[in-house]
């Protein structure tokens, strides 16, 4: 089984710059998916591909470290979780082979991860699998094809500098599983019952657009790959031609980012 168009970005990536990143969106989409997901007091909860822990700490909020696990395949991000949500319990792992036991929680939330497993329908099986008999099983996944600027932006600039090489990459022309259509087969496919779709919308805020530019220069995620591996004069026209499509912003500025949702319950 061949992993999944992007997901290997993330192998190598420094918490750090994933937090400068995508990270910075990902506190507040976390608390918008526990509200989703109706997670509440009392429950245990397990956060698939949790990276830096994001979501994790959401659930931490609103259960109790004690209450709530986390899995990710990637050694950085599973260190940085641990250190940022202490009593959690913090695996490495894999959603197609989740190392919990059957029906161990009453929500399996995940968070901006669908589309990066390696098999999504074996991942939601399994996120089924640890959830018990009328428990939840939900996810967020960006809107790449449209309302997740920071994103649509820099696909549209990459175009304009290297139009195949763009094309090949636009998480929104080739991942699967980021519209509401999908989520709803995969999750309907997976067998959970009263499916049920929505949409979550976030700000991220920015000092400066190099405060944006940074981190896609470290490598980070599909697009920072993509960046890192132009060579210098391209990645300067990239940081340009995103500038202007961003409305050249020359102080502090905010983007707009919108995830599809879709929620489940195990029968
Ligand atoms: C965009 S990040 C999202 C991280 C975190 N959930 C958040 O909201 O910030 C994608 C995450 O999916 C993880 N991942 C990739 N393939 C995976 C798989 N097959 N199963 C579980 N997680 C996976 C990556 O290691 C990475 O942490």
């Amino acid at each position: 089984m061949t992993e999944a168009r992007g997901a290997a970005t993330f192998r190598t990536a420094a918490p750090e710059a994933y937090d400068r990143h995508v990270g910075r969106y990902s506190n507040l989409l976390g608390a918008e998916l526990v509200r989703f997901a109706g997670v509440e007091g009392g429950q245990r909860a397990l956060d698939v591909g949790c990276g830096p822990g994001a979501l994790t700490r959401a659930l931490a909020e609103r259960l109790g470290a004690a209450a709530v696990a986390a899995v990710d395949p990637t050694a950085p991000f599973v260190e940085a979780c641990r250190a940022r949500v202490a009593g959690a319990d913090v695996r490495h792992g894999s959603a197609e082979a989740l190392p919990f036991d059957d029906g161990a929680f009453d929500a399996v939330v995940s968070q901006l991860v669908v589309n990066f497993m390696t098999d999504a329908p074996a991942g939601v099986r399994e996120m089924r699998r640890v959830a018990r008999p009328g428990g939840t099983v939900a996810a967020c996944v960006w809107d790449y094809a449209d309302g997740m600027t920071l994103l649509r932006a820099f696909w549209d600039a990459a175009r304009e500098v290297d139009r195949a090489g763009a094309a090949a990459r636009d998480e929104g022309r080739v991942m699967r599983w980021c519209t509401p259509a999908e989520l709803d087969e995969l999750w309907t496919g997976a067998g959970l019952r009263d499916v049920r779709g929505g949409e979550l919308s976030v700000e991220a805020r920015y000092a400066s657009f190099g405060e944006l530019w940074e981190p896609l220069e470290a490598g980070v995620g599909p697009a920072g790959a993509f960046a890192a591996a132009l060579d210098p004069e391209r990645r300067a026209a990239l940081r340009e031609e995103l500038h202007r499509r961003l409305g050249a912003p020359d102080g502090p500025f905010a983007l707009d980012a919108r995830a599809w949702a879709v929620a489940g319950r195990e029968p």
